[in-house]
Parts: C-alpha cells; sequence; structure tokens
C-alpha cells in the first residue's frame, strides 16, 4: 500500500508539513482526552489537506474525473478535502468512513459529526500555528466541551465567509444549524434537572 509518508515528503512545502504534523499532535492530544480511536484520528490527520496547495487547474480536472459537484469547480478550499477522501481510499486503501468523512468535511463541517470528525475539524482549525481573533478562547474550549467550540468555530467561519462575500457552503449553516439546536437542548436539560427533586403531591 502507498504510503502518505512519503506522499508527505514528496509533496507538500514545509509550511503545509508543518500544519500537517501540528494538527496530527493536537489531534491526538483530543483523542486521548475524549477517548477517540489514535489510529483513525491520526491517518485522518496525515490524509485532510493531502491536496491543498495543488494547482486550481489540477483541482478542477480531479473535479470532473470523479464526477464531483459542479460546485467544487474553481473553489480548491472546499475541493480538496472531497478528492483527499476519493484518493485515500482509492489509491490508498483506506476503507473505514469514519476516517474518510473526517477528512471530507474538515472545511465545512456538517451535522452530527463523529468524534473524529469533530477532533480533525477543530485540530486544524486551531493546531498551534493558527493565528486569529478568539483562537485561544477555542483552544480552551476543545478541551472542555468539543460540540461548543465546534459551534463557536461553525459561527465564526460563517461570520467570516459572509463578510468577504465568498461561497458559504450548505453543509456548514446546517452543521450550525446542528449544533446551536443541541445546544439549547443541553441548555434546557440542564436548567430543568436543576430544580431538585419534584415537590411532594
Ligand atoms: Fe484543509
Ligand atoms: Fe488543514
Amino acid at each position: 500500500m502507498r504510503s502518505i509518508h512519503s506522499y508527505i515528503e514528496r509533496n507538500f512545502s514545509e509550511k503545509r508539513k508543518i500544519h500537517t504534523f501540528a494538527v496530527r499532535d493536537l489531534a491526538l492530544k483530543l483523542a486521548d482526552h475524549y477517548g477517540a480511536d489514535r489510529e483513525k484520528v491520526e491517518t485522518a490527520a496525515l490524509f485532510h489537506d493531502m491536496f491543498r496547495g495543488v494547482p486550481e487547474q489540477s483541482i478542477n480536472c480531479y473535479v470532473k474525473h470523479l464526477g464531483l459537484d459542479p460546485k467544487y469547480l474553481n473553489n480548491p478550499n472546499l475541493a480538496h478535502g472531497k478528492i483527499a477522501a476519493i484518493i485515500m481510499e482509492r489509491d490508498y486503501g483506506i476503507s473505514d468512513p469514519e476516517i474518510i468523512q473526517a477528512v471530507s468535511y474538515h472545511t465545512t463541517g456538517r451535522p452530527a459529526m463523529s468524534l473524529t470528525e469533530k477532533i480533525i475539524y477543530i485540530a486544524d482549525a486551531t493546531e498551534p500555528n493558527r493565528v486569529y481573533p478568539k483562537v485561544e478562547t477555542l483552544r480552551r474550549l476543545s478541551f472542555e466541551n468539543l460540540d461548543k467550540a465546534l459551534l463557536l468555530s461553525l459561527q465564526h467561519t460563517i461570520k467570516y465567509i459572509q463578510s468577504r462575500g465568498l461561497y458559504l457552503d450548505k453543509d456548514t449553516v446546517l452543521a450550525q444549524q446542528y449544533y446551536e439546536e443541541k445546544e439549547k437542548m443541553n441548555e434546557q436539560q440542564e436548567n430543568s434537572s436543576s430544580c431538585g427533586p419534584d415537590p411532594e403531591q
């Protein structure tokens, strides 16, 4: 089977290598913290950006030949994870759907993500080389409450995309709605259970 390590060595810029290994290291810390499968998390982290930085012409060629939705044409930011998710199965024999989904949705998120998916999404957004407002809050929150961190990250992403007039993928919108609902339900449950025992009849 082909090795992702030699692919990284041959194709990645120094900056991309640093990012990928930083995502892997942080993802493993989160995996240990939340009891996720280390092997799945590490594999997803190493593959997640294998098509990041590939020239747009080449990305468009993959989009057409792999039969991906035309919305990914001229949009390498969205397409790179989708292409990687297919190629890692086709050429590297990775068949675990949880690993494939984690790579596929690492840019957009989606509703009802698995633990591996959440960890990759958050590790990608908060690895130590990332610098943007509120990243420290996200880093702290990601070890306290993964769903809350995910929601905050999705909200930031949507605000950023809208403020720049960029293309907003529906999976990101649906993910935000899903985790907002989940958060509301959790709050309601907490409030109702904090009333103590029912009064005697
Ligand atoms: Fe990426
Ligand atoms: Fe990344």
